[in-house]
């Protein structure tokens, strides 16, 4: 279904580069049926030989012939941007919003007219297929809506729906940046092995395929994490006194702390 569709990208960055790409990649859209754009020429023409799409400047073309929009500027373009394509944008188009802070009723507001517009939250590991989106549909998306949006963001990763949009500022806080948390998880976890003698490319190798299995875990067994780190942790073994250290740093407090204030940056932005 999918295959068919014209899909015009405004905002060929590194969001919209990824999905692009992946789209792709997974031959779930043919290449001839994407268009991007970006700000400056320079950088369309960087991103046409980059991801292999057809690239403009000029969004207003870019969406002539799309059924299906994604608005992937940042934030504080976004205004600029719906005022430039209110008029050319058509309401049988599907727009896919994937900015932080700008509210489904923000992006029709701007548009002033009854188009269906879906909210996606989503983040860079859609570049390996691993991503995390969660969609909410605007005041004029159908459950077909739903679907398309669903199916695009289901080949690059997992997919979650929901309905109240107000929780959009904690999914930015947890899964949009939740990547940056992890790489310096990563990153510090593979220092740690270079502080105790571990080559450093082994040690990142060993901190990130730790981070992924274990998350993996979490998936698929659909066990609670605590009785996973407790099938891990051996009566006076090595694991507790790891934990020890962990608890000592006060992990989990920065980490619930974490998702907290980024929540709150979140709501900040989209007022
Ligand atoms: N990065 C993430 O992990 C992530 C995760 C979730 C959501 N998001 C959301 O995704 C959006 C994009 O973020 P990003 O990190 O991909 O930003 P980015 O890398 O800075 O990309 C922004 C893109 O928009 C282009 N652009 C600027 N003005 C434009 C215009 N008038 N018309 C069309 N394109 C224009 C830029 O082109 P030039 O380079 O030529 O200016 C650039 O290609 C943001 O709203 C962000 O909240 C990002």
């Amino acid at each position: 279904m999918l295959r068919e569709r014209k899909i015009a990208i405004l905002g060929l960055g590194k969001i919209g580069g990824a999905l692009a790409s992946s789209l792709v990649r997974n031959k779930i859209v043919s290449k001839e049926n994407i268009v991007g754009t970006t700000g400056h020429r320079d950088s369309a023409l960087e991103a046409a030989k980059r991801y292999g799409i057809k690239t403009l400047t000029d969004n207003v073309r870019a969406l002539a012939d799309a059924q299906i929009v994604i608005l992937a500027v940042k934030p504080q373009t976004m205004k600029k941007v719906l005022l430039e394509i209110r008029d050319a944008v058509r309401d049988d188009q599907l727009i896919i919003t994937l900015a932080a802070a700008r509210t489904t009723r923000f992006i029709e507001e701007y548009l002033q007219k009854a188009v269906p517009v879906v909210r996606a939250m989503t983040n860079t590991p859609c570049l390996v297929n691993a991503g995390m989106t969660v969609l909410c549909p605007g005041r004029y998306a159908s459950k077909e809506h739903i679907e398309l949006a669903r199916e695009i963001f289901a080949a690059v990763g997992l997919v979650a729906i929901i309905d109240n949009e107000e929780l959009m500022d904690a999914v930015t806080a947890l899964s949009g940046s939740g990547p940056a948390y992890a790489y310096i998880m990563i990153e510090a976890l593979a220092e740690g092995g270079v502080k105790v003698g571990l080559p450093r490319s082994l040690s990142t190798i060993l901190a990130a395929q730790s981070l992924l299995g274990a998350a993996k875990m979490v998936l698929e067994t659909g066990e609670h994490p605590a009785k996973l780190k407790d099938e891990v942790t051996t009566p006076a073994g090595v694991t507790i006194d790891g934990i020890m250290a962990l608890e000592d740093g006060g992990i989990r407090v920065t980490l619930i702390k974490t998702v907290d204030r980024a929540t709150e940056k979140s709501k900040e932005l989209s007022q």
